[in-house]
């Protein structure tokens, strides 16, 4: 148990449970894009950060990383729907096979967001990866290629997911102590 902003969080992906599926993710992206030349994994800021870190080092070929920062949460615990972009992608993305990561899908606001602007920009191919999806949460239709993990719609911090912005630096993934879910 983890205490963060004065509330109590339990754990509910543990490091190694993480790891073992990201290593699953990244042999399945290599083997997808072999023969399609490099990918360029598009990690979304800040939340993303390290999931797009461990998923890069999991792909045994040769792939890109370039990130893209937005921000919809605030210091709330539930999205405010309103998405503003912080920092474009610097890479030139048309032609690219691309794929998009994030840490987590939650009203799916987001991703598409992303998703859409991406678009725009010409890539050969576009896909998205996320660790977690809350497929209980969804407010869009949204495609997701690379789930870690589809989870109850709870609030969770750490492995990159603040609250407040803070817990990103946990190693593992924690729900609220008050609510339910088994886990997964
Ligand atoms: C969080 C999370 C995703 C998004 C998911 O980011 O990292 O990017 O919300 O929610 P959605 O599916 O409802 O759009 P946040 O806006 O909190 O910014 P951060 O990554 O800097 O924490
Ligand atoms: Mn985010
Ligand atoms: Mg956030």
């Amino acid at each position: 148990t983890v205490t963060c902003r004065g509330e109590r969080f339990r754990l509910y992906l543990d490091e190694v449970t993480i790891a073992r599926r990201i290593r699953e993710m990244g042999e399945q992206i290599a083997a997808d894009y072999e023969g399609l030349g490099p990918p360029i994994l598009v990690g979304v800021l800040n939340g993303a950060f390290i999931f797009t870190a461990d998923l890069l080092r999991a792909i045994p070929g040769d792939c890109e990383v370039d990130f893209y920062k937005l921000s919809s949460y605030g210091e709330k615990k539930v999205s405010s729907g309103a998405i503003t972009e912080q920092k474009a992608v610097s890479a030139d993305l048309s032609g690219r096979h691309v794929i998009v990561v994030e840490d987590i899908v939650d009203t799916g606001l987001s991703m598409k967001y992303v998703l859409d602007q991406i678009a725009a920009r010409g890539p050969a191919s576009l896909r998205a990866a996320t660790l977690l999806r809350k497929p209980d949460a969804a407010k869009v239709e949204v495609e997701v290629d690379y789930v870690g993990f589809d989870i109850d719609n709870l609030f969770v911090i750490g492995y990159g997911l603040d609250y407040g912005q803070l817990a990103r630096n946990l190693p593992a993934v924690y729900i609220l102590d008050d609510e339910g879910g088994a886990g997964v």
